[in-house]
């Protein structure tokens, strides 16, 4: 019987590293979008262009994007909260457009992400602003980017809980959902950042988000802070959604969301769903999917070099044996 395909959309470079306190090289990031692609990730999240202010670890990202060694078939998509950001972004593509490397090596990026939330407060600790003004001043942003012939890809974090306001209205979620669509996303990624989200939450999240949206065009984002993301990715798959964001080695989290731990580890997913109907599309270097022993080397292999062990349950397990 034929599989579902399923997407994977890698944010190991951008959530996974956004929120570490030490200096990561250059050299590093770089090697690691460079290894996720050799094992078949075709979806890249890179990094971001937000103010070094808020989030240090993401400067570099425009170096970082045009350094590294870049794979046809695969998308590498950069974080953008604003009109500033977009323009760092072009800057870099056209630099790159002047003295292109060679034909079958794609521009640094042909993705933006643009996010916003389901409660103020959470936009105000991240964005600096409220929902709305949020959303005003991103339309322009995703149309520039649009025009420019790039791919728009939208964030609604804290689909779930709020760190600061709590249980969250799944109306606000739908609704803010709804304006990222209709600013010519081609998917919402639904983010449970906190991770404190229970696959009976994600379900009602989801009911309540489609009665609007084709789940075609949803992504689930689960934290795993209390264990249960594995869990909420397949409930989110159960319910028609078929991208899920994962991060290698379970790096990551939010710097405005205390408390949160890191992104479902990639390596858990890819084993969760061995014997599955579901089969993850990966690119010729994972031989079709995403090859869950070279993820576990690259999470390792990343976990080491920021000075601790894997914490991908699944990658801790296949070490071992
Ligand atoms: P602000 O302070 O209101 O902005 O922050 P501002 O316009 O007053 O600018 C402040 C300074 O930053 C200025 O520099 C700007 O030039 C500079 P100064 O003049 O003081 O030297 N600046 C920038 N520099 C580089 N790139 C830019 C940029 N914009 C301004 N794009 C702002 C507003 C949006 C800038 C700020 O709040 C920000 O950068 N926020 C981003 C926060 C962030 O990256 N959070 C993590 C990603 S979201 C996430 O993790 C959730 C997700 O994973 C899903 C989930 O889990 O739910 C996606
Ligand atoms: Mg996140």
């Amino acid at each position: 019987e034929a599989k579902i395909p399923i997407n994977i959309m890698e944010v190991g470079p951008r959530d996974g590293l956004q929120n570490e306190k030490g200096v990561i090289p250059v050299d590093v990031k770089v090697e690691l979008i460079e290894k996720l692609g050799l094992a078949g990730c075709q979806l890249i999240e890179a990094g971001s262009f937000v103010s070094p202010k808020w989030v240090p670890q993401m400067a570099g990202t425009g170096e970082i994007i045009s350094r590294m060694h870049r794979l046809p078939d695969v998308h590498y998509g950069v974080l953008v909260p604003n009109q500033k950001g977009l323009e760092g972004l072009l800057s870099v593509l056209n630099s790159y457009n002047a003295s292109p490397d060679s034909d079958s090596t794609p521009p640094p990026s042909d993705e933006i992400s643009i996010f916003t939330a389901a409660t103020d407060a959470f936009t105000r600790a991240n964005l600096n602003t409220s929902i709305n003004e949020s959303l005003a001043k991103l339309a322009p942003v995703a149309k520039q980017a649009l025009d420019k012939g790039l791919r728009v890809r939208g964030y609604v974090s804290v689909a779930i809980v709020c760190p600061y306001t709590g249980q969250v209205d799944y109306k606000k979620v739908r609704e803010v959902a709804k304006e990222l669509l209709n600013m010519g996303c081609y998917e919402i990624s639904l983010g449970d950042t906190v991770g404190r989200g229970t696959p009976t939450q994600v379900a009602e999240m989801l009911e309540e988000v489609k009665k609007e949206l084709p789940v075609e065009r949803l992504a689930g984002h689960f934290h795993d802070t209390f264990g249960t993301a594995v869990a909420n990715v397949f409930t989110a798959l159960e319910h028609g959604v078929r991208t899920i964001d994962s991060s290698v080695g379970g790096l990551g989290g939010c710097p405005y969301s205390p408390g949160a731990t890191g992104n479902v580890a990639t390596e858990d997913v890819l084993y969760a769903l061995k014997n599955s109907k579901y089969t993850v599309i990966g690119t010729e270097y994972g031989k079709g999917t995403i090859d869950l022993d070279k993820m576990t080397e690259i999470g390792w292999w990343i976990s080491e070099k920021l000075g601790r062990e894997s914490i991908s349950r699944a990658g801790r397990a296949l070490r071992a044996k």
